[in-house]
């Protein structure tokens, strides 16, 4: 494989070797020095031309930590803004002898586009509502570091599934690791073509929450909704919002998951936010090893 481009590409095995290598750099993390010379003659650029906070600064961090040259373009100072295509952005990016891409873009399926035009690597760093895949793996890596295994869990993703990036990277992932999955969020925000991925739609989120082990809690995605989608945010957080109150209800605990930004108090309240039941910094702890995983095995086939 010379990309991740989204985990409908990737196997069962793929995924296995990703985590046993970032089982090793997560080790290499913690130690005193951080850093290990494996990406010393690769140059990685990371093209951002949508917003980002976590996934841009974590793949940052897992390139300099293995001694990667890293450059950062972020569309919104650059000369895409004089009408630049993404295609000449690129290609003039690698003139400048980049091995690896990594890229976020608003556009389902840029990255996919761009593997046709370009002989880069390239990492998904999350395009529009398509996939997002390194998100998933982490949360797939998180869940088996808290429960010790992925396949036979029960996982519940909660919220914004018609948008969201997140739900479907994480639909492939957990369905290939042997996880049960549901969904569970309000009608107008389930994709038509959910049930055909192998997963079970649940409109209540109590019944959702008593059935699983794992909740992830998806962001509303605002910014990609226009006034027709309803709920309200007021409804959907009396409907689909999650509190403490409603997590000690339950008769287990069950684990809390959120790919950020939070929007507290519409998704999850602080008190759940912030509690023991959930991993949220755990999984952005984890995508450093896990992009540095992904990362090492894809320079590994360009030094080939
Ligand atoms: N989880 C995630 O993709 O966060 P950012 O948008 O901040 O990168």
């Amino acid at each position: 494989v010379k990309h991740l481009l989204g985990i409908k590409y990737i196997t069962k095995e793929d995924i296995d070797l990703i985590f046993q290598t970032a089982d090793n750099f997560k080790e290499v993390i913690n130690r005193p020095i951080k850093k290990v010379p494996s990406l010393r003659d690769i140059t990685i650029a990371n093209l951002f031309f949508e917003n980002s906070t976590r996934t841009k600064l974590s793949f940052e961090l897992a390139e300099k930590r293995l001694s990667a040259d890293v450059i950062n373009f972020s569309a919104a100072a650059s000369s895409v803004k004089k009408g630049e295509t993404l295609i000449d952005t690129v290609n003039n990016i690698l003139s400048m002898k980049v091995d690896m891409v990594v890229m976020r873009h608003p556009n389902p399926g840029a990255g996919v586009f761009l593997s046709k035009h370009i002989n880069a690597s390239i990492v998904n760093a999350g395009d529009g509502a398509h996939e997002h895949p390194t998100q998933a793996l982490l949360d797939s890596y998180s869940i088996r570091e808290r429960l010790g295994d992925v396949g036979g869990k029960n996982v519940v993703i909660v919220g914004d599934i018609l948008h969201s990036r997140v739900a479907l990277s994480n639909i492939y992932a957990l369905k290939l690791q042997g996880a049960n999955v549901k969904v569970c969020g309000p009608k107008t925000l389930m994709p038509k073509y959910i049930e055909s991925l192998g997963v079970e739609v649940e409109l209540n989120l109590r019944k959702a929450l008593e059935w699983c082990d794992v909740a992830n809690m998806l962001r509303v995605q605002n910014e990609r909704m226009d006034i027709s989608y309803f709920p309200s945010t007021r409804e959907y957080t009396q409907q689909y919002g999650v509190d403490k109150a409603l997590l000690n209800s339950l008769d287990k605990e069950i684990v809390i998951m959120h790919p950020g930004p939070i929007n507290r108090g519409v998704e999850i309240t602080s008190d759940v936010a912030d509690s023991d039941q959930a991993i949220i910094l755990n999984q952005v702890e984890n995508g450093v090893a896990v992009r540095m995983a992904v990362l090492y095995l894809l320079a590994s086939k360009i030094k080939q």
